[in-house]
């Protein structure tokens, strides 16, 4: 009923927790059952371990969080060797999500995940806005691209291509990541935003901006979803302020084959397993025989 496919992943249901709100899923392991979700997002890896940006790095808004973390990170070596015996033993897919600062790095990190057996798949994070670099990949055509060329070339592992909303037009980021080979794409990232102290006169984080989460985004996530699905032929995996079930259900008929809960994780751990029953129970109650059946079927 709720099994689909992504690439080559065989997903037991459509649910995955998104990168950077799940660390490296055992922070989570006694909050929640693991083995339940449709797959786990690893944190963003880069090649050589990152500091990360100046705290405070998160700050709470209305309906939702800013946060600059700068993808502070081990690296892939430490990823690989500390990280990857727990997540291999779980028994879900394990998609990395893994970020560049130029395209021999994506290529570098995709080749070395290629050969580990217990990843199913890449995430490519091009478009994380709390990095200093001139502008964001997923924020030129031409860039996305070559990046996901470049990683298409060097591993056959599902390649998920996850994009930013941060731009004018998603929909032709979207294509250029379909036209490079990508299996998937995700969407969105979060929205470069900012919140000010008026009492200090400081921003609330380090970094002076952030990328803002959380229910207040869903609206604009869930049209970009809509927007991207209707012209692309791979599957969209959608995201963006999912709290419950209901929220979930929003982005599928919008398009979303697949979605990610982000967010949600820091203010109820548990609530991916929740969302996988409470879909299950809407597919029984509309007596939907398999989840494949609404994807997009929003009627207008
Ligand atoms: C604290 C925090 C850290 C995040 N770190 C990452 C990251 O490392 N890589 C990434 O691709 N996205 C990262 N994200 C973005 C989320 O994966 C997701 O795209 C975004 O938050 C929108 O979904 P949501 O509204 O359900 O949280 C992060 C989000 C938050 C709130």
């Amino acid at each position: 009923m709720m099994k689909i496919k992504i690439g080559k992943i065989r997903l037991k249901n459509p649910v995955m927790v998104a990168s950077g709100t799940f660390g490296y899923a055992k922070e989570f392991e006694k909050l929640v059952n693991l083995k339940q979700i449709g797959a786990i997002i690893t944190k963003t890896i880069t090649l050589n371990p990152r500091q990360g940006n100046l705290m405070p790095r998160i700050c709470e808004t209305a309906a939702g969080m800013l946060n600059a973390i700068g993808l502070q990170n081990e690296g892939i070596d430490y990823f690989i060797k500390e990280k990857m015996p727990y997540l291999s033993r779980i028994g879900t897919p394990i998609i990395a999500s893994i970020s560049g600062n130029n395209i021999d790095e994506f290529f570098i990190l995709a080749r070395r995940l290629d050969k580990i057996n217990g990843i199913s798949g890449i995430e490519l994070n091009i478009s994380c806005p709390n990095i200093k670099c001139k502008g964001l990949v997923a924020q030129d055509q031409k860039e996305t691209y070559e990046v996901v060329k470049a990683v298409r070339k060097t591993t056959s592992k599902t390649i998920i291509t996850k994009l930013s909303p941060n731009v004018t037009d998603i929909t032709e980021i979207a294509k250029a990541a379909e036209d490079a080979g990508s299996d998937a794409v995700s969407l969105v990232n979060t929205f470069l935003g900012m919140a000010i102290d008026v009492e200090t006169g400081r921003s609330k984080l380090g970094n002076i901006t952030g990328g803002l989460s959380g229910p207040c985004i869903k609206p604009i996530a869930l049209r970009m979803v809509y927007e991207v699905s209707k012209n692309i032929d791979i599957p969209v995996i959608g995201m963006g302020g999912i709290m419950n079930a209901s929220d979930a259900i929003e982005f599928i008929l919008a398009g979303a084959a697949v979605i990610q809960v982000g967010t949600a994780n820091f203010i109820e751990p548990g609530v991916s397993v929740k969302i996988i029953k409470g879909i299950e129970a809407y597919l029984k109650k509309h007596k939907i025989e398999k989840i494949e059946h609404i994807i997009g079927s929003l009627k207008t």
